[in-house]
C-alpha cells in the first residue's frame, strides 16, 4: 500500500489522504517535533473528527507524566483527532480503547503466542516489557463537553530504548521476532483495531472496554506497586479498575482507588491476602 511522500508541515492546511484500514483521514509527515504537538495544532484550526498525524520521526516526543518518548525512525508515531460528542467524563474510556485496540495490533503483528497485556493505565507490554505507550489529551467546552480529543501512539516496531532504571523495561516487535514487519503494515493493523474498538466504546460505552481490557490486563488479582500521581509508591493487591478507570488496590482489604499514576516494574513484596 503505496503512501504519497511526506507532507512537510507548515502553517497552511496538511493535505490529508486515506488512511489503510480504516476511515481516517492521514497525514503523513517526516520529522516532527511531536505528532500529538501537530495534532493539537490542528485541532486549533478545526481539524475534523478521525485525523490522524503520523510522522517518521519525532524530535521532542512527548509521553506521559512530563516524560520524553524517544523517537527514532523505524517506529511508529502517530495522534489521532477526534471531536466525539461525549462529556469530558468519558475521555478515560478512550484511553484504555486504544490500549486494547494497540494491545489487539500488536498481538496480531506478533507471531505466534506471545503474551500481550494491558498495563495500567495505558500501556501494552509483550512478555513483560513496554513495546507501546498511548498520551491522551484533551480540551473541555464550557459546556462540559468534549471539545476535542488527541490520543498519541507510540508503537516500538524497529527498536526501543535500552533498559535504564528510571524507565519501565522496553521491547520492540522486532524484538519479539515480528523482524519483518513494517510501518505501514503495522499502521493499517492498528488503523483496523483502533476503528473497532473507538465504534465499541461509541456504542457499548466503558463497560465493554473495560472487559477486554481487564482480559490482558498486567498483574492482576497480584501483588503490585504503584507510583502515584503524588509521587507516593503504594503497595497493595490489584483487584480491576472501577466504572472511570480508577485502578482498586486491596492494602490488606481495604481498598483504594488510584486514579493517576504507574504500575511499577516487578512486584511488590507484599504478603499474599485473601480475594475480597
Ligand atoms: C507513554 O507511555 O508515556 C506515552 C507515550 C506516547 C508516545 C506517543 S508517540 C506519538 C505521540 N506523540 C507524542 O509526542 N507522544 C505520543
Amino acid at each position: 500500500m503505496p503512501l504519497t511522500e511526506p507532507a512537510r508541515e507548515g502553517p497552511g492546511v496538511l493535505e490529508a489522504q486515506p488512511a489503510p484500514g480504516a476511515p481516517f483521514k492521514l497525514i503523513v509527515l517526516d520529522e516532527v517535533d511531536s505528532t500529538s504537538t501537530v495534532a493539537k495544532r490542528l485541532c486549533a484550526a478545526d481539524a475534523e473528527d478521525r485525523t490522524l498525524v503520523w510522522a517518521v520521526r519525532q524530535t521532542a516526543g512527548r509521553g506521559r507524566l512530563g516524560r520524553t518518548w524517544i523517537s527514532p525512525a523505524g517506529n511508529l508515531y502517530v495522534s489521532l483527532i477526534l471531536r466525539p460528542d461525549a462529556d469530558a467524563t468519558r475521555a478515560t474510556g478512550l484511553t484504555f480503547a486504544a490500549a486494547v485496540a494497540v494491545a489487539d495490533a500488536v498481538e496480531e503483528l506478533l507471531p505466534g503466542a506471545t503474551a500481550v497485556r494491558c498495563k495500567w493505565p495505558n500501556d501494552v507490554l509483550v512478555g513483560g516489557r513496554k513495546v507501546a505507550g498511548i498520551l491522551l489529551e484533551s480540551s473541555t467546552s464550557a459546556a462540559g463537553l468534549l471539545d476535542w480529543v488527541v490520543i498519541g501512539i507510540g508503537i516500538n516496531v524497529a527498536s526501543h530504548p535500552p533498559d535504564d532504571e528510571t524507565m519501565y523495561p522496553a521491547t520492540s516487535l522486532a524484538a519479539e521476532g515480528a523482524a519483518g514487519a513494517g510501518l505501514e503494515q503495522a499502521l493499517g493493523v492498528l488503523c483496523r483495531h483502533l476503528d473497532l474498538w473507538l465504534r465499541r466504546w461509541a456504542e457499548e460505552g466503558f463497560p465493554a472496554v473495560r472487559r477486554a481490557w481487564l482480559d490482558r490486563a498486567h498483574g492482576l488479582e497480584a501483588a503490585i506497586a504503584v507510583r502515584a500521581g503524588d509521587e507516593a509508591v503504594l503497595e497493595g493487591f490489584f483487584r480491576g479498575l472501577d466504572e472511570d478507570g480508577a485502578l482498586i488496590l486491596d492494602q490488606a482489604g481495604v481498598r483504594r482507588r488510584v486514579t493517576a499514576g504507574d504500575v511499577l516494574p516487578g512486584q511488590a513484596p507484599a504478603s499474599p491476602a485473601p480475594s475480597s
